[in-house]
């Protein structure tokens, strides 16, 4: 896993590795100032010795100085390399999410793809920059600050060999309390996140519902788990500051009491001890900082797992090997199909389904919701692929199609279809890239866009907002069949993609498609009996099954369902 995260390094290895050399530079720094003061005091401040006292003051000033160059070299690269690694990061893991295909996203989750790249990124570049500061200084600075105590005193050190366990098995203790903690701390993030996600995203519907006391409630909620179990983790790290001071403390008494003892036998002298004292908190402090670079890596853990989830997340939906790019005409064949979304759900969204559909058919989708409807046509421009049996498209199975090939041929105006940021113009050349403006215009007049995008002050430039706010309903539908349009698809499919339109203007929307792309395959799915009447054939879908199929003549004579709506829609228009 941190194989995997560190090739996100990359360019930035000469800064990863200047910053811990730098580190090493002002610990050294460190561990000799003791020992010059010690021998300012011995040579210059004890015999009153000027010249001793300007030559060690002066080499003190100057290990000071290169200790100050040293830590902010190495701050500077540290964060340099963290910022750099963070982009390659959100990068690496932007790129993979675009090959995601639907299942991949159900799996995850829009708000946790979003948390992932986001603040668990973030986390990782603190880690990233304090790990490569402090992995070398802890260790090295303990290891030193041992070895100059061992050189001045061996029998004074001998108390390191008892605290220093302790000590360790104290922090030892503490971060196996609070690692389960911070584990569900960052599950909980996600909660957090989905709820302010969703929130944001419906705000209007939750205004309009007067929701907002409830969805407040939900979010406290979730934040106060949170809090919870900060305070938790917080209060179980409390422990490590008296822990350490009492480490630190008995150290001292204990150096001090022995080193009295040995300065007056005359082992040792005063500014020897001196030194050791500046080695104990070095020690002590070195073990402190490597037991919060533990928390840290543990506090990382879980985001680091979550990042590797996604980068190494590989979509089910793969191209073939020998791919047929080219789809030879718009008929569909459904032969025994089922599907079902996940392996473990409990049942099938389709269930056998058999079904053939000629190119340039236009065939009528009617059902309830929940029908699987929208499940049925997404799995023809393979956006899910079958559970069971086989789908053709042109005769071929998509599964044997090149999926790009597949999905130009196939379009579709997703029953949730948006809009992106950017002019109409933009947004409609996502059908077609290389669309002309007369291409453009015949779309829009097909899918009878044109007479209300021209009315617009700025025409096809309007600015559409995000998530197309600035635009009705039933506009927004009908750009988004002018964008299906562009690709000059063989088989169009329309998922309830006029619902929001007037009945006119569904009706002339559906006479322009008769009579200007006869020879599409066109899949229209909708609630309105009207919409599809005049359809060659139309599909009555219950509960993943179809329920009725045939022309509005036949389904009126032998499906009750049928009848039953469509009686009750041309009651409720004719009262
Ligand atoms: N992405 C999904 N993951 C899991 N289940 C889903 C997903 N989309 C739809 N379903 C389930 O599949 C069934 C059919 O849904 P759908 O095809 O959207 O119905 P319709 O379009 O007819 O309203 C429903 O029971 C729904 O809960
Ligand atoms: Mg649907």
């Amino acid at each position: 896993m941190i194989k995997r995260l560190a090739r996100c390094i990359r360019e930035y290895k000469l800064p990863s590795l200047l910053s811990p050399i730098c580190m090493i530079g002002e610990v050294t720094m460190e561990i000799f100032v003791p020992l010059v003061l010690a021998e300012l005091l011995r040579q210059g401040i004890e015999p009153g010795y000027m010249p001793a006292v300007w030559k060690y003051g002066g080499l003190l000033a100057l290990c000071a100085l290169c200790s100050l160059a040293f830590g902010v070299a190495s701050a500077f690269f540290a964060a340099y390399a963290s910022t750099g690694f963070a982009r390659n990061l959100r990068h690496d893991m932007f790129a993979k999410v675009q090959t995601f295909d639907f299942a991949n996203i159900d799996k995850f989750s829009t708000s946790s793809i979003v948390t992932r790249m986001t603040s668990d990124v973030a986390t990782l570049q603190m880690t990233f920059q304090m790990s490569i500061r402090m992995i070398f200084r802890t260790p090295v600075m303990l290891v030193m600050a041992l070895i100059m105590a061992f050189r001045i005193s061996p029998r004074l050190s001998i108390i390191y060999c008892i605290t220093l366990p302790l000590l360790a098995f104290g922090l030892f203790v503490l971060i196996k309390l609070v690692h389960p903690i911070f584990e569900r701390v960052f599950k909980t993030y996600d909660k957090l996140n989905n709820v302010v996600q969703e929130n944001v995203r419906g705000i209007r519907v939750v205004k309009s519902f007067v929701r907002e006391s409830a969805e407040t409630e939900k979010f406290t909620e979730t934040s106060d788990r949170i809090y919870k179990d900060f305070v938790k983790a917080e209060r179980i790290m409390a422990f490590n500051n008296p822990l350490m001071q009492f480490a630190v403390y008995t150290c001292i008494i204990v150096i001090s009491y022995l080193g009295a003892q040995l300065v007056v036998g005359g082992e040792l002298d005063a500014p020897a001890l001196t030194t050791m004292f500046t080695y104990t908190s070095q020690i002590l402090m070195g073990l402190m900082m490597m037991s919060m670079v533990f928390v840290m890596f543990t506090m990382s853990r879980a985001p680091m797992q979550r990042a590797y989830e996604i980068l190494t997340e590989e979509p089910q939906l793969q191209n073939p090997a020998n791919p047929v790019t080219e789809v030879a005409d718009g008929s569909i064949d459904f032969e025994h199909v089922s599907f079902r979304y996940a392996k473990t759900a409990g049942r099938n969204a389709l269930d056998q389904i058999d079904l053939h559909i000629a190119s340039g058919m236009t065939v009528g989708i009617l059902g309830g919701t929940g029908s699987s409807k929208s499940t049925l046509v997404q799995l023809i421009p393979r956006l899910y692929d079958v559970t069971e049996g086989t789908l053709k498209v042109g005769g071929v199975d998509v599964r044997s199609y090149d999926i790009h090939a597949l999905r130009d041929q196939v379009s579709v105006v997703l029953q949730k279809n948006v809009l992106f940021s950017g002019t109409i113009k933009e947004n409609l050349r996502w059908g077609n890239p290389n669309a002309t403006d007369e291409e453009m215009e015949h779309a829009c007049k097909l899918a009878c866009a044109h007479d209300f995008i021209v009315s617009f002050p700025d025409g096809y430039d309007t600015h559409i907002e995000q998530g197309g706010t600035n635009v009705s309903g039933g506009q927004k539908q009908r750009l988004c069949i002018a964008r299906a349009l562009l690709k000059k698809p063989k088989i169009l499919i329309l998922d309830d993609s006029t619902s929001a339109v007037d009945t006119r203007t569904d009706a002339m929307i559906r006479q322009a498609f008769r009579e200007e792309i006869p020879g599409t395959t066109k899949l229209i799915i909708a609630q309105r009996v009207a919409s599809v009447q005049d359809a060659d054939m139309i599909l009555v879908l219950d509960g993943g099954r179809i329920a009725a199929q045939g022309d509005h003549e036949t389904l009126l004579k032998t499906s009750p369902i049928y009848r039953e709506v469509y009686e009750s829609q041309v009651k409720g228009g004719e009262e």
